[in-house]
């Protein structure tokens, strides 16, 4: 390879990305609230999903009350309610009437029946920063419409390709991307 095609700049921010954006849901007051997250990462090999929160946030004082949570997976249709839950605080607006709410296992972590993805967790641990919490919730349920699955010698897979997500990317760009190739 060309050598100066190695050399590297310096590029401000966490670049680990691109990553799917979830709207995640909390009944703050017993009525259900979304905002969008960006930064969110699965771990644990998946048994728990870790997300940052501004504790400035709506839905911090839900998340709080019910100690349960949802992470729900837009998609491509669904952009502008993302944008709008990404940009308006349910402490101005109402954002319970936004999607046909349901509920699954846990009772209080109200889900979004239009995303094709929805996870329940239960809160494991809060991590204290400065300005943000880390919410580490452990995934008790995960739901997908039946149109995005793929029958599997008797079980069913989520065929992602049929999902369009929509993926969020930092380094400068904060912008929403397509989901690409198989690879
Ligand atoms: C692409 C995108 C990514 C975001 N990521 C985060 C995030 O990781 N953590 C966070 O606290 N807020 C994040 N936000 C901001 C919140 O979604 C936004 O402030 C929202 O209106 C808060 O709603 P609420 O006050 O009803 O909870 C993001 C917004 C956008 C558009």
């Amino acid at each position: 390879m060309n050598k100066e095609k190695l050399n590297k700049r310096i590029i401000e921010g966490n670049l680990l990305s691109p990553l799917p954006v979830i709207l995640v849901g909390a009944n703050v007051h017993n009525k259900p609230n979304y905002l969008v997250i960006g930064y969110s990462c699965p771990f644990d090999f998946g048994k728990y999903i870790f997300f940052s929160l501004s504790k400035t946030r709506y839905t911090t004082i839900g998340i709080h009350e019910n100690m349960t949570f949802s992470a729900n997976i837009p998609s491509e249709d669904l952009v502008d309610k993302t944008n709008l839950c990404g940009s308006k605080s349910g402490r101005d607006i109402d954002k319970s009437t936004l999607f046909d709410n349901f509920y699954g296992e846990l009772k209080t972590a109200p889900m979004i029946r239009e995303c094709p993805v929805n996870i329940e967790c239960e809160v494991h641990e809060i991590l204290d920063y400065e300005r943000n919490e880390g919410i580490i919730g452990r995934v008790v349920k995960s739901y997908v419409n039946h149109q995005y699955t793929l029958e599997k010698e008797g079980s069913f897979n989520l065929d992602w390709r049929k999902i369009h997500p929509i993926i969020w990317v930092t380094g400068g760009d904060f912008n929403f991307y397509k989901l690409g190739e198989r690879l």
